[in-house]
């Protein structure tokens, strides 16, 4: 069945992993795609791959309508020209899916400024740019869907704090953009997937996971369970869901995803609170230091303690 028969999407990082595999389950459900990718390394390295021809080629390898675009979507122009690339080969947008990524691990104190602004700017900005000019055209459309993609590092991940922060923005930017966007019928949602790319199953992390387990840091059941990390193919038919017109009253939502399992984020709330209504309501931090640790901090422990000294 072809639930997108007649909708032009367009999907960033599309010649590799997941996008890759979005592009294709699209393309079956007969949407005409615009395949985003310029190529990059891990890191955002430069290379000479051509993965997005690739791609297009095996949709239309399969009867499918799509055309390669290679720009990076941090640039703020090139992504209007993507948006634009879309509107001139399919005659508008329906769907964005902003898949385009890059990593770079270090702890806080090695992580220097070209690895905060790379990270941040191909995710943060990325997903900014494509969601700033796709809008414009969704908006005049009165309907369109934008699929980004977070990550359960948003929670705070250790080695991570550049890509946490920008997953963590992408969260709140989706949220945003539900409420500002739903009235003109464009909903915005957000996948944290799990699925082996290069990314996250290359020969690095591979060696890494090795070691961890021969050094006892993790079980083999742990091990074995990394080492099975399922395919992006798990991840597409969520995403070609929120896609569809069926999804229309799906907004500000975040969705993980992977083989097997779809699960959806609880709103976060204020838990509760501490109160004072005197003194004009002004705390002393006597008060505080009293009474945070027996209310407020209960079932809220610190994630990561001091060691001792001799531990
Ligand atoms: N694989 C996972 O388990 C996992 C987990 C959590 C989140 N994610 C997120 O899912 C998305 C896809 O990840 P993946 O695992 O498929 O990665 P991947 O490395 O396999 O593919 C990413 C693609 O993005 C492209 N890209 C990089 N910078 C770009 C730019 N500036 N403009 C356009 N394209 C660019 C790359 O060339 C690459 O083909 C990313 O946002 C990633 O952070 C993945």
């Amino acid at each position: 069945m072809k639930n997108l028969a007649g909708k032009a999407a367009i999907v960033t990082g599309a010649g590799r992993g997941i996008g890759r595999a979005i592009a294709l389950e699209l393309a079956t459900q007969g949407a005409a795609v615009v395949v985003v990718d310029p190529g990059l390394g891990r890191g955002g390295e430069v290379t000479e791959d051509a993965p997005a021809a690739q791609v297009v080629g095996e949709i239309e390898a399969r009867g499918g309508r799509a055309a390669a675009a290679l720009q990076p979507v941090d640039d703020y122009a090139a992504a209007g020209a993507i948006v634009g690339q879309c509107v001139a080969a399919f005659g508008r947008v329906d769907v964005v899916v902003n898949c385009a990524g890059v990593l770079r691990e270090r702890m806080i104190w090695n992580l220097g400024e070209d690895d905060w602004d790379t990270v941040i700017r191909v995710h943060l900005k990325g997903h900014y740019n494509m969601c700033h000019h796709a809008a414009k055209v969704m908006r005049g459309q009165r309907g369109g869907r934008l699929i980004n993609f977070a990550s359960d590092a948003w929670r705070g991940s250790v080695g991570q704090a550049n890509y946490a922060a920008a997953k963590g923005g992408i969260v709140s930017l989706t949220r945003a953009l539900a409420r500002e966007l739903g009235r003109y019928g464009v909903t915005a949602n957000a996948i944290c997937p799990i699925a082996a790319t290069r990314m996250t199953m290359n020969q690095g992390v591979i060696d890494g996971m090795k070691r961890r387990l021969e050094t006892g840091l993790i079980t083999q059941e742990r091990y074995g369970a990394i080492m099975a990390m399922p395919g992006p193919e798990f991840v597409a038919p969520m995403v070609a869901y929120l896609a569809t017109d069926a999804a229309a009253d799906v907004n500000g939502q975040i969705f993980h995803v992977e083989k097997g399992r779809v699960s959806i984020y609880s709103e976060p709330v204020e838990e509760k609170a501490l109160l004072k209504a005197q003194d004009d309501g002004l705390f002393t931090v006597e008060e505080l230091m009293a009474a945070v640790p027996g209310c407020l901090l209960v079932g809220h422990p610190n994630p990561a303690p001091a060691e001792s000294e001799t531990s």
